[in-house]
C-alpha cells in the first residue's frame, strides 16, 4: 500500500463543525498544549512502542489482544509533558447500514489525565487526518470515520444526534444499545 509521502496540508485540529442543531453541551475545542503524534500506516517504532507501555501500565487492553498487533492500528498518540496519555487505534471496515468503508476508532485515556479534552483532540485530529489520507489512497473507498459509543461517561453527549466538532452523528445501534455513529468525509461520492 502506498505510504503517504506528504503531511496533508492545513489545520490539523480545527473542528468540522459544517452543519449541526443546538448543542446540549458547550463546544468542544482541540487543546493544542497536547501532542498529536499520527501513527496510522506510519510504522513508527517509537510510538507504538510507547502504545505498548501505556496499554500495559494500565492494563486496559483485553487479554486476547496481542499489543503488538494492536500498535499496528493506532491512528495517533497524543503526548503531554512526553508522556503518552492517550492513544486512537482504528480498524478499517464497511458499515453494513450505510454500504460504506469506515475507519473504525478506538479511543482510550489515561484515567490520570481524563477531562482535559485528550479523546476529543485525538478524534478530531483523526477526522481531518484520515479525510486526507483517504484522498491520498482512493482504491481504500474510505467515506469516513465512525465509533461505537461504549463509554457510559458520554451518555449525557450521547443526547445529542450530531456531533458538530468531529461530524458523527447517529445512525444506528449495537443490540447492546450502544450508539454507532459515523462522519461522512467531505470528498466522498458513492460509485
Ligand atoms: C471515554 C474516554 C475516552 C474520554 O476520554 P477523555 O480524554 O477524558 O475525554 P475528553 O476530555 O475529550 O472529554 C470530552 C467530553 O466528553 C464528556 N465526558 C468525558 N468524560 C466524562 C465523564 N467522566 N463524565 C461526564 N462527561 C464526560 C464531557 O462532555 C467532555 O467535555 P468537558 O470536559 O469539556 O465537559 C475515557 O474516559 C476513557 O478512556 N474511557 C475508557 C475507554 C473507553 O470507554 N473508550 C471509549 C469507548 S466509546
Amino acid at each position: 500500500m502506498a505510504k503517504p509521502t506528504t503531511p496533508p496540508a492545513g489545520d490539523l485540529l480545527a473542528p468540522l463543525n459544517s452543519w449541526g442543531p443546538p448543542r446540549n453541551r458547550p463546544e468542544i475545542h482541540a487543546d493544542r498544549t497536547l501532542e498529536i503524534r499520527p501513527g496510522w500506516r506510519l510504522e513508527d517504532p517509537g510510538l507504538e512502542a510507547d502504545a505498548i507501555d501505556y496499554w500495559r501500565r494500565l492494563g486496559n487492553l483485553p487479554k486476547a489482544i496481542d499489543p503488538a498487533l494492536r500498535a499496528k492500528e493506532l491512528v495517533a498518540g497524543c503526548y503531554k509533558d512526553g508522556r503518552l496519555i492517550a492513544v486512537q487505534t482504528a480498524i478499517l471496515q464497511v458499515a453494513a447500514l450505510v454500504r460504506a468503508r469506515f475507519a473504525l476508532l478506538r479511543v482510550s485515556t489515561d484515567p490520570a489525565y481524563r477531562r482535559s479534552h485528550a479523546a476529543s483532540t485525538l478524534t478530531i485530529f483523526a477526522r481531518n487526518y484520515l479525510e486526507w489520507w483517504a484522498q491520498e489512497n482512493p482504491d481504500e473507498r474510505l467515506a469516513g470515520i465512525a465509533g461505537v459509543v461504549e463509554a457510559p461517561m458520554l451518555a449525557d453527549g450521547q443526547r445529542d444526534p450530531y456531533w458538530a466538532e468531529s461530524g458523527l452523528g447517529l445512525i444506528g445501534f449495537q443490540p447492546d444499545g450502544s450508539q454507532v455513529r459515523v462522519s461522512w468525509f467531505r470528498h466522498f461520492r458513492f460509485e
